[in-house]
């Protein structure tokens, strides 16, 4: 019972850290489509924070088609009208969250949540558009340096052509630098024992300061797949 509690609320209170929640959208004919298609890759605070003219929500429609994005015309349609009404530039700002001082810890399959819209609940991506993390962790852990990079693809993300397994990606991977140390922890310790994945012999669990250690050196998604680059990834 107080494990459930623990769990609803440090949801609800990492709904409100990442931006708005939900809540934010005020009610209105379109609202319930952009809660189904525009959480599937990312929180919906990245929704509910912008207020942006009609012609600029078409263009950020139309960019996240390029991610992926499926619509038909008329759920487009819906959608932008929403948008360009509800989220006008001087629409209603949500009412300030309350400062959160010590935000519970989430779990990794918690934080996990994040990552299901690409990479998919069972790891396995989408051939040719996510990438496989099943399988393909323990690779990367295994590369020379591979441990120091899996941490700064998380945090400053990735973009450009990739090879995992033999196939090839192009994409673009967000980056993560507002997780918490321990959370950035409890995610890579998920991803690298979920779904028959391994530590390799001799590596233990991430700590707080390996995460922290990696923190400040602002690097871009283009150096990051630089980095790559040096690992000798197949
Ligand atoms: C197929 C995946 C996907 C879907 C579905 C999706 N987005 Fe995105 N969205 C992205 C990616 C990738 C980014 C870039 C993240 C970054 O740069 O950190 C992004 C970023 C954004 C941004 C930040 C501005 C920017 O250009 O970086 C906004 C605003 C946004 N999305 C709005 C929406 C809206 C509105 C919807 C629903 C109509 C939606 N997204 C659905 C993938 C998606
Ligand atoms: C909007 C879709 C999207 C989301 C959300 C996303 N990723 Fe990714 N991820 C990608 C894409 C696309 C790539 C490959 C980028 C490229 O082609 O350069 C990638 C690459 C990666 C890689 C590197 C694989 C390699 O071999 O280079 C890891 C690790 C990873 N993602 C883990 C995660 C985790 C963990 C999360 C959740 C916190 C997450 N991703 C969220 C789309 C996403």
């Amino acid at each position: 019972m107080r494990k459930w509690i623990v769990i609803v609320v440090g949801a609800a209170l990492l709904g409100s850290w990442l931006g708005f929640g939900q809540n934010a959208l005020p009610e209105g004919p379109g609202r319930d489509l952009v809660l189904q298609k525009c959480q599937t890759c990312h929180e919906i605070g990245f929704v509910t924070r912008e207020r942006q003219t009609r012609e600029r929500w078409d263009s950020l429609i139309t960019e996240m088609q390029a991610y992926g994005m499926r619509l038909t015309p008329e759920e487009r349609a819906s959608i932008l009208n929403y948008l360009a009404t509800f989220l006008a530039p001087g629409a209603a700002t949500a009412p300030a969250q309350p400062v959160i001082q010590a935000a519970p810890t989430l779990s990794g399959a918690q934080v996990y949540n994040n990552c299901v819209g690409c990479h998919q609940a069972n790891g396995a991506g989408l051939p040719g558009v996510f990438p496989p993390l099943a399988g393909h962790v323990p690779d990367i852990l295994a590369a020379r340096g591979g441990r120091e990079w899996l941490v700064q693809v998380m945090l400053y993300g990735l973009q450009g052509p990739i090879t995992v397994r033999g196939a090839t990606y192009n994409g673009v991977m967000p980056g993560y630098a507002q997780f918490s140390n321990a959370e950035m922890a409890a995610l890579l310790n998920h991803i690298a024992t979920q779904w028959g994945n391994t530590l390799p012999p001799g590596q233990g669990a991430f700590s707080e300061a390996e995460i922290q250690a990696q923190r400040g050196k602002n690097l871009s998604a283009q150096q990051v797949l630089a980095a790559r680059q040096q690992l000798g990834l197949r």
